[in-house]
């Protein structure tokens, strides 16, 4: 089965582009190259000996994408491709709104076009807003997220269930990611973001590798164990696996049309100076940082109930906290410039 997937270059895509080749599906990735570089999909191929076809375009180009749709025989979507710093968001809300919910639903139309249904799309814990109380479960509804970011998410939430309920042949996946980290266990492919990092793990490993001096921990009075925020913390390898799970759980069942979200998480919350001694731990060395305010936006702590995705999906996140820092580690000490080296 030929799968198409957008954004397929960046941190999770070119992780499940790996996972999917391994499990002999076949790879079209369609990507702007916009955060990423085509060098997570060279080594790809490196890794898995299999050849991964590549498109460079927009999602919002309608007629770029109806060729890749005329082109090859694509049998279902996996949709990545977005913008996603929270930060960014808020002060060009415009560019996320169209990169993330015009350009879906785009892809959606060219999909509809050429009679192809199945389709996955990259949600975030971040849909759950701060409304509800944790573990966060799919049965929840859905908050209203600080961030244009956030609200791009739930917007297409929102998009995928109406599309469902006009078009009974939709079979959509919403899988609501809680906090991917780590990297492939070759450290040849990994998290590479330009400019100063805004998550906590890439942030850490860069100070580790020198290149920046100190960590700032953002708040250490939230209402948690240690004052610091929790988080659902998972290898970005697992969630990869989840993607190849949610694939196979759509071919399984034939019937099925509709959509259903699923969270990928571990089910713990894990504070920011737990992060930060399990890396020294992992890479014993220690990592300077300072405490500085609280975050604009930041909840106290989230983790995810993932009980539907381990039932349904037989999926579990598998990898422990030790090795999702070993892997970052690998990755970051192997790779101090990312892909640019
Ligand atoms: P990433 O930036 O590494 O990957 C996104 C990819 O999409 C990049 O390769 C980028 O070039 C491409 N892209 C962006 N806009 C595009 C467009 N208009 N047309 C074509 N390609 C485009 O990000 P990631 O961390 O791999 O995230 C992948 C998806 O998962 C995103 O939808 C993100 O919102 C979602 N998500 C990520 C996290 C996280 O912590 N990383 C958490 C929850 C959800
Ligand atoms: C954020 C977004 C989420 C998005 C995800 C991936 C919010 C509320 N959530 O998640 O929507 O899907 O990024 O892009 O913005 N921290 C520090 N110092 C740092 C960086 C982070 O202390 O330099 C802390 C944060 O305060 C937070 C934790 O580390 O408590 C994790 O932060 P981060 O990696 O940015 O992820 P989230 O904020 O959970």
């Amino acid at each position: 089965m030929k799968v198409l997937v957008t954004g397929g270059a960046g941190y999770i895509g070119s992780h499940t582009v790996l996972s999917l080749l391994e499990n002999n599906y076949e790879v079209i990735v369609y990507d702007s190259l916009v955060n990423s570089s085509i060098e997570s999909l060279n080594r790809v191929e490196k890794l898995t000996g299999k050849k991964v076809e590549f498109i460079e375009g927009d999602i919002c180009d309608k007629d770029k994408l109806s060729e890749v749709f005329e082109q090859f025989t694509i049998g279902a979507v996996i949709h990545f491709a977005a913008l996603k710093a929270v930060g960014e968001s808020a002060k060009i809300p415009l560019s996320y709104y169209q990169n993330n919910v015009y350009g879906t639903v785009c892809l959606l139309e060219v999909m509809e076009h050429n009679n192809v249904h199945d389709f996955i799309f990259s949600s975030s814990a971040t849909v759950y807003g701060e409304e509800n109380d944790v573990p966060y479960v799919e049965t929840m509804k859905l908050g209203t997220p600080s961030s244009p970011y956030g609200a791009s998410k739930v917007m297409v939430e929102r998009v995928l269930n109406d599309l469902a309920l006009s078009d009974s042949n939709f079979r959509g996946v919403s899988l609501r990611y809680f906090n991917p980290i780590g990297a492939h266990e070759s450290g040849q492919i990994g998290e590479d973001p330009k400019g100063i990092p805004n998550n906590l793990l890439p942030y850490v490993a860069q100070v580790a590798v020198g290149k920046r001096e100190k960590l700032s921990i953002f708040g250490d009075d939230y209402p948690t164990q240690d004052g610091s925020c929790e988080r659902d913390y998972l290898h970005v390898m697992d969630l990869a696996q989840g993607h190849v799970a949610a694939l196979d759980w759509l071919n399984r069942h034939n019937d099925f049309t509709g959509v259903e979200a699923f969270n990928l998480g571990t089910g713990n919350g894990v504070s920011v100076f737990a992060i930060v001694k399990a890396f020294e731990k992992a890479i014993d060395k220690t990592i300077p940082f300072e405490v500085s305010p609280r975050r604009a936006g930041d909840l106290p702590a989230f983790w995810a109930n993932a009980t539907k995705a381990n039932e349904q999906l037989n999926w579990h996140a598998e990898r422990n906290l030790t090795q999702m820092m070993s892997d970052t580690w690998r990755w970051q000490s192997s790779n101090p410039n990312g892909y640019l080296a």
